[in-house]
């Protein structure tokens, strides 16, 4: 195997209470804002939630996350139409009708943000957690955090020192995930081994018992589905 080209990426879920220097944080949202972005508009906000009671609400209107309780930095990263449209109203230009559109590009906008955030912090030493639980009380956000129209959380992200050194967790064979100019359609042999390759990234031993309880009809992603979609809906991403 080649050397890595970057610090090794794993995710941190206990961090020490130590908090991030004020020029280390400055350092990596830096990095961050040069994340590449679509027709140069960076359709993105980072929440940063620095008030203890505020995090804790957010987290239990969630289901409880621990880590994002006790992380000693914790960024609400959103997709931001809101910002743009503010900018077009400048010249008095009425804003495009592009809800989907423009949930696309801004989600892409905003993850690029959050990788490029979590990168630098992971190359300054922290430790690193996105988290996607925050969709389990998605509709509690807006309100909590004083979100306008236009701007949608999608994920958060806990930056800390980690107080915890997990092991690089496996990921799918390469061919599985690269394909060469049109899409390969992978056969039960080659997805039965990689699911039990897999199977160390989970508590339980089964890759695939974990892929059921998210994925399998009944589970935790149709759980999801209704508040998500509302809260689009509330935030002007949907026109249905
Ligand atoms: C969009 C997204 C959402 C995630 N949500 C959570 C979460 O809510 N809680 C958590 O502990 N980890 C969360 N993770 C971290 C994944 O569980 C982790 O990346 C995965 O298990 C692989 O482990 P590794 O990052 O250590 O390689 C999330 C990762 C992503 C990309």
């Amino acid at each position: 195997m080649s050397a890595p080209l970057l610090a090794p990426h794993r995710s941190v879920r206990r961090f020490k209470p130590d908090p991030v220097p004020q020029e280390v944080l400055l350092a990596i949202l830096a990095e961050a804002q040069r994340a590449p972005t679509d027709a140069t508009a960076q359709m993105y906000s980072l929440v940063r939630i620095t008030d203890r009671d505020l995090r804790l609400a957010i987290s239990q209107a969630c289901g409880g996350v621990p880590p994002m309780e006790s992380a000693p930095e914790f960024f609400l990263v959103c997709a931001d139409l809101y910002r743009l449209r503010a900018l077009l109203h400048l010249e008095g230009l009425p804003f495009g009708n592009f809800p989907h559109i423009g949930l696309h590009f801004a989600t892409v906008d905003a993850s690029l943000v959050a990788q490029r955030l979590m990168d630098a912090a992971e190359a300054a030493g922290l430790g690193v957690c996105p988290i996607g639980a925050i969709v389990n009380g998605i509709a509690a956000i807006p309100g909590l955090c004083h979100l306008p129209p236009l701007v949608m959380p999608l994920f958060g992200v806990c930056v800390g020192y980690p107080d915890e050194d997990p092991p690089l967790r496996p990921r799918l064979p390469l061919s599985l995930v690269l394909h060469e100019n049109t899409y390969r359609i992978p056969d039960a042999e080659e997805l039965r081994p990689a699911a039990t390759f897999m199977n160390p990234i989970t508590r339980s031993g089964s890759w695939l018992s974990v892929l059921a309880r998210y994925f399998a009809a009944g589970g935790v992603m149709e759980e999801r589905e209704a508040g998500l979609y509302a809260t689009l809906q509330q935030q002007g991403f949907s026109t249905r």
